[in-house]
């Protein structure tokens, strides 16, 4: 954060004195007004509910220009990291220490997560006590705070050592965590992990092999699991990534604030929507049902939204939707389904909403969960478990900017304001006089 020599005055219409307050710049970005001052002065906070116009961290992790439809992890386009770059284990070390890796840094740090994998053995004791039709997000809030009670040598928020050792079994469990809640879904037996495998290739085995038959690995899907990853791994500050922080600025382990993400994550405005996406594409049916469908989500009274479309950044097309319908092609092409009905669905009704005036007006764009859905079925990914899949992508941003804010010297307790709406004091009347 750089300090400008530029200040914002704030006046007053009642007559109190007006403050001067001063403004920083990011790298790029727009600048901000420290008004960290401005409740000692003037005994008022200000007011910004879903923090529309509010920076409540500094950070060098992601950049977004939602205008552009711009997306860079500390720098990168996530075109190139998609495209040109290495796997997702590449961008975990990206985001994780600010440069991407050379070859030899890269090697150790996949030998590194690959030797922590495994989940100690008494975790399937958790699964064992969830119901096996359980929402697979009510498992993962479970069985990653779980965790937590499992690894105290790593617990220590003051240690950068623990912290280190703490990032590194969040992203490696993650996948072991997500394959078990599938098998157990579907009464299969848990699998372990396999380290001679890439990190995508050993989470498709473990979803999909059984004890009973080879498994043969297929590069095209693990690919397109792998873009997926890249292109879920980090967001900035949306709101389960906000959530994590606000978790771990009291000074609570990693484990749990990353459970507190997870559940942050599961709502359909955020993490949930690939699933509803899906959902509704499902329910739409067929071409013909687009005209109607369109009709009622633009009736404010109907509740119904274009789930997928949208976003409080981009107002611009997402530059993951842009790849994943890349993958998307890819993906269905590999398997044979060029004519899936559901990808000739979305594409229909992506065409139709962007021309039509609703949309136009209010800059909504498809968003990455527009066609992640039908990649993840594609892969044979079940509709319930996709936001797990997102869960275990963004563990790697939820960690880099949990570590980034217990190094950050400014990090404080987040403790939002209020404007208190309801009763004064008042006396508690007696039973009689109610
Ligand atoms: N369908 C219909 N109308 C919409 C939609 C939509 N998907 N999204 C926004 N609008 C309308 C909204 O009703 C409002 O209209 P008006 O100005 O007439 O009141 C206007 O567009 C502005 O929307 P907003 O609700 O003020 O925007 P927001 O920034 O608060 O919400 C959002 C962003 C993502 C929650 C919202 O666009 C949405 O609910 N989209 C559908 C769910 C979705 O796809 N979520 C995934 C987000 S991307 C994954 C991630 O990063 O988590």
């Amino acid at each position: 954060m750089t300090n400008s020599e530029t200040k914002a005055t704030l006046s007053f219409s009642d007559g109190s004195p007006s403050i001067e307050m001063p403004i920083y710049k990011g790298s790029i970005g727009p600048d901000v007004i420290d008004i960290r001052k401005l409740y000692g002065a003037t005994g008022k906070f200000t007011y910004d509910p879903g923090f529309m116009s509010t920076a409540a961290c500094n950070s060098s992790i992601t950049y977004i220009d939602g205008d552009k439809g711009e997306l860079l992890y500390r720098g990168y386009p996530i075109e190139q990291l998609a495209q040109n770059g290495g796997d997702f284990l590449e961008s975990c070390y990206l985001l994780l220490n600010g440069e991407l890796p050379n070859a030899e840094q890269k090697e150790k740090f996949v030998e590194t997560v690959t030797k922590h994998t495994m989940v100690h053995e008494q975790m399937q004791f958790f699964f064992r006590g969830f119901r096996r039709d359980a929402h697979p997000m009510s498992v993962l809030v479970g069985t990653v705070g779980a965790l937590a009670s499992f690894y105290h040598d790593s617990l220590d928020i003051n240690d950068a050592h623990h912290r280190e050792v703490s990032a590194i079994r969040l992203i490696a469990k993650m996948p072991t965590l997500v394959a078990m809640a599938y098998k157990y879904s579907i009464g299969q037996p848990f699998v372990y992990p396999r380290n001679d495998l890439s990190y995508s290739a050993n989470f498709m085995y473990m979803m999909f092999s059984n004890p009973c038959e080879p498994y043969k690995v297929n590069e095209v899907l693990v690919r397109a699991l792998d873009r997926i990853l890249v292109l879920h791994a980090d967001h900035e500050q949306n709101a389960s990534t906000s959530t994590v922080r606000l978790a771990g600025s009291s000074g609570a382990n990693p484990f749990a604030c990353i459970a507190a993400g997870i559940a942050c994550l599961w709502g359909p405005a955020h993490g949930g929507a690939n699933e509803a996406a899906l959902s509704m594409l499902e329910e739409i049916g067929s071409v013909d049902n687009i005209a109607h469908f369109i009709e009622q989500v633009k009736d404010k009274n109907s509740g119904v939204k274009l789930m997928g479309f949208g976003h409080r950044v981009y107002k611009n097309y997402d530059p993951r939707a842009k790849l994943m319908r890349e993958t998307c092609y890819e993906v269905l092409n590999e398997l044979g389904l060029q004519d899936d009905p559901l990808f000739k669905l979305a594409m229909a009704l992506e065409k139709i909403a962007l021309e039509d005036e609703y949309f136009v007006s209010r800059k909504l764009y498809p968003n990455v969960d527009f066609y992640s859905g039908i990649v993840q079925r594609a892969l044979g990914i079940p509709t319930a478990l996709f936001t797990g899949i997102f869960a275990l992508a963004r563990t790697v941003g939820w960690v880099a900017q949990w570590k980034e804010m217990i190094s950050d010297p400014e990090q404080k307790i987040g403790r939002p304001r209020q404007l208190f709406v309801g009763s004064p004091k008042r006396d508690v009347p007696a039973m009689d006089k109610r």
